[in-house]
């Protein structure tokens, strides 16, 4: 099985790189939500679905590919969801979210003459990192039944909302759901495997980790509204004469850091900054930015983003800037299922002969979607080079994604027997 499964994983890292040249940027791996490259993807991924024994393949009106296959010898029984997200940021890496997907199909193809009591389903989501529409998480908030009207009102830079997106792409927009696909208890469980993107794993010197938790965050658009002028005949006088948005925007940026910096556990980010007019001798009058606040603690992140706002508003106010919040969503922190998410750690410290690292993920996941609604586990796997991620430069061993196929098989057959023995597809998490 050892041998199998290294080869797997072989097959599985080149997968990644067949996917990873499926791209709207020659040179890098960048597919955003329902770009035309996602068609791409669907046409690949759907083929090894069916050589997986997934015969029941869909995509659904937010453009999730599910493959699914039946119980044995049983239709319409629940189902265990394998899965993650497809879609990436720009220039990404090749693993995140893909190595799930693959993984889930890798682990179908080993189990498909495998008698299980229940279905199981491999879901690609079709939009997690909120790049498009800058609110994350639609493909998975579809599958869960909790897409609001407030995220379809959501426009991209091109000013499409995401009915449009999803008729461009091909799919019907009035399909899209108002509520769950199914009841809860037509879903045993979720299981999400997906690259730790930190550094903690390859400092324990540990292949995989079970996440405990999925740590809340805050994402906003924000604006400093300033006076555009004369950049060669404007007096350097705040506030009275130069009313700089840019100057006031980039001292916010420094006390976004500092302020994090000085709270323990807390990560914020301003990772995009859009300046009007963007000509070297106007003054700026307009510089919108984007603010991303995580912790574990969902009150440490909510006093600290009251801190974050309030400190905005002094600046502008000291500088005769204007400042405005555009938009903003917020997750709190989620936790994983602790039946399921034990059940991993007993699972992965057999496979490996040793203690299994329990860990927050500081990164958002379908699965913090997912958890709310039906048992989930998020199982990481080891990200070499400090954890590096959202970089083309991310990368995996070999030997982990091997390892982590043998603990994905490993759990779906311990659940297996666990209904096998309680007689039933309840849930026995
Ligand atoms: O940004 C995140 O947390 C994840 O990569 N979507
Ligand atoms: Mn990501
Ligand atoms: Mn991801």
């Amino acid at each position: 099985m050892i041998a199998s499964s290294s080869s797997l994983a072989e097959h599985i890292m080149a997968r990644c790189d067949v996917l990873s040249t499926l791209t709207e940027e020659p040179g890098e791996t960048t597919r955003p939500f329902l770009c035309p490259s996602a068609q791409q993807v669907h046409d690949a991924v759907r083929a090894w679905m069916c050589e997986a024994g997934l015969t029941q393949i869909h995509v659904d009106a937010i453009g999730n590919l599910i493959g699914r296959r039946e119980a044995t010898g049983r239709i319409g029984a629940p189902a265990l969801v394998l899965g993650s997200h497809l879609d990436t940021v720009p220039d990404a890496g090749r693993y995140d979210g893909i190595l799930g997907v693959l993984l889930g199909v890798a682990a179908a193809e080993s189990l498909r003459e495998t008698p299980l009591p229940f279905a199981l389903e491999v879901v690609g989501f079709s939009e997690e990192e909120g790049v498009r529409f800058g609110v994350p998480y639609l493909g998975s908030r579809a599958f869960a039944g909790t897409l609001s009207p407030s995220h379809l009102e959501r426009r991209d830079a091109n000013g499409r909302c995401i009915a449009d997106a999803v008729a461009a792409f091909g799919l019907d927009p009035t399909d899209l759901p108002d509520g769950p696909y199914r009841p809860a208890d037509m879903l045993r469980g979720y299981i999400e495997v997906h690259i730790e993107q930190g550094p903690a794993l390859e400092h324990a010197g540990a292949p995989l980790g079970v996440v405990t938790a999925i740590a809340g965050q805050s994402r906003l658009q924000l604006r400093f509204g300033g006076r555009p002028g004369h950049a060669g005949t404007t007096p350097m006088v705040r506030r009275a004469l130069r009313r700089d948005a840019l100057a006031g925007a980039s001292e916010y940026v420094l006390a976004v850091e500092a302020m994090a910096e000085e709270t323990p556990g807390a990560v914020a980010t301003v990772g995009q900054m859009a300046v009007i007019p963007g000509v070297g001798n106007v003054i700026p009058g307009q510089t919108d930015l984007s603010l991303d606040l995580r912790h574990a603690d969902d009150t440490t992140r909510r006093t600290l983003l009251d801190a974050l706002l309030h400190a905005a508003y002094q600046i502008a106010e000291r500088r005769g800037l204007e400042f405005h919040i555009l938009s903003e969503t917020h997750q709190d922190a989620v936790p994983m299922d602790a039946g399921l998410s034990d059940r991993l750690v007993e699972t992965v410290a057999t496979i490996t002969m040793a203690a299994c690292p329990t860990l927050v993920s500081g990164a958002g996941h379908d699965a913090a979607i997912l958890a709310p609604h039906v048992p989930t586990a998020l199982l990481f796997v080891r990200s070499p080079n400090g954890g590096l991620s959202h970089h083309p430069d991310e990368a995996v061993h070999a030997d982990d994604v091997a390892t982590a196929l043998r603990a994905l098989i490993a759990i779906i057959l311990r659940l297996a027997a666990e209904c096998a023995s309680a007689g039933t597809e309840k849930d026995s998490t």
